[in-house]
């Protein structure tokens, strides 16, 4: 007769080498159940599809028939330990290579065109240098409170037209510089994203600082990254910027799907003649790029006074309906959707 109190002692000869303790002390046994000669448990891990955790579920079925003989059925399921991001569907990268071309713009209406869509979404800003997120949603008074969630106090994200959102700028003083070195940075994005309540989401929109630095390899590297954005202007000195920011994300190391270009500030449209569009940089330039870097061309933003306006004053202009912006938003969003799968 197989005791449940014979099985947790033989499991905890099983180690879990990356955190160097056996399965039971980590916790990572759950829902055991024996009966005759049948044990079944969970196994919880922090990723469902690490390759290394088919070694760990292997030993401990030897473990056990090591002890009880050939015939014991042992049926191990693998489980993914809950964190703040489980229940999260796809996180989505909004980036660039050269600064100011826009991401934060594109970030904000994008999360605003998707939750148009239907979609359940959150913006969070990885700009730990240079927070946007607050002013472009009329937050900058606002503070987060915070939550138990699993016996652990977290942060509750600030909400704004539905849209759940979190920045390091609701922490700290706006008019005050953030002077951190490198891992500061890194640990407040790991925080934003890991030490927060944010639920149930289709989506999480990533605003990310400018360039190819540590918070984008934290990012890529911890964080299960659906796809990338990358937003661009069409002048040519942007060009090997964005060259340099596909790169480092088309690394193997890294390898997060590219979604396409973003093409922002493409054209321009005088408000007494709105049937004219004024191409200043070259009317091919966005599909140029992208058929260069092999990458569909997602949208073309035009320069709009209205998009900066909005922008100050707390109210993306993808919330305005009538406006063509929200159009080429919508478009975005629907593509991203379809490539989602959702
Ligand atoms: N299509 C547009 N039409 C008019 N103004 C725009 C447009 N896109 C962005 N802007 C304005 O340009 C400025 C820079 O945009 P934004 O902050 O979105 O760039 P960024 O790439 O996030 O910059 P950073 O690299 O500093 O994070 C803002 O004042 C914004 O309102
Ligand atoms: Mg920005």
């Amino acid at each position: 007769m197989i005791e449940k109190e014979n099985v947790v002692e033989i499991l905890k000869e099983v180690i879990y080498f990356p955190k160097g303790d056996n399965i039971i002390s980590l916790k990572m046994v759950d829902n055991l159940h024996v009966k005759d000669k049948n044990i079944r448990f969970d196994l919880i891990f922090e990723r469902k599809d690490d390759p290394k955790n088919d070694i760990v579920v292997e030993a401990a079925r030897k473990a056990l028939a090591d002890v009880f003989g050939d015939d014991v059925n042992v049926d191990i399921e693998i489980a993914e330990q809950e964190t703040a991001l489980s229940k999260v569907k796809h996180i989505i990268a909004v980036v660039s290579g050269k600064g100011g071309v826009g991401k934060s713009t594109v970030a904000a209406n994008l999360a605003v065109a998707l939750s148009r869509a239907n979609q359940r979404v959150g913006l969070i800003d990885a700009d730990i240098y240079g927070p946007s997120v607050p002013m472009m949603f009329g937050t900058e008074n606002e503070r987060p409170g915070c939550v138990e969630h699993n016996g652990k106090s977290v942060i509750l994200p600030i909400e704004k037209y539905g849209i759940k959102l979190l920045s390091i700028g609701y922490f700290v003083d706006a008019n005050r510089p953030l002077i951190w070195r490198g891992p500061m940075a890194t640990s407040a994005l790991n925080q934003l994203m890991n030490d927060a309540y944010w639920g149930e989401l289709d989506f999480l929109v990533v605003d990310m600082p400018p360039g190819t630095g540590d918070i984008q390899l934290t990012l890529a590297q911890s964080f299960k990254v659906s796809g990338a954005v990358i937003v661009t202007t069409p002048q040519k000195v942007a060009f090997a910027d964005v060259r340099r920011a596909v790169m480092m994300f088309n690394d193997e190391a890294l390898q997060i799907p590219m979604y396409g270009l973003i093409e922002n500030m493409a054209y321009f449209v005088p408000s007494d003649r709105p049937e004219k569009k004024y191409y200043i940089f070259g009317k091919e330039t966005g599909q140029q790029f992208a058929d260069e870097l092999h990458l569909p061309l997602l949208g073309q933003i035009p320069i709009e006074e209205r998009i900066a306006e909005c922008g100050d004053n707390g109210t993306p202009l993808a919330l305005d309906a009538t406006s063509p912006v929200t159009k080429a938003f919508d478009a975005v969003a629907m593509t991203i959707i379809g490539k989602c799968g959702q």
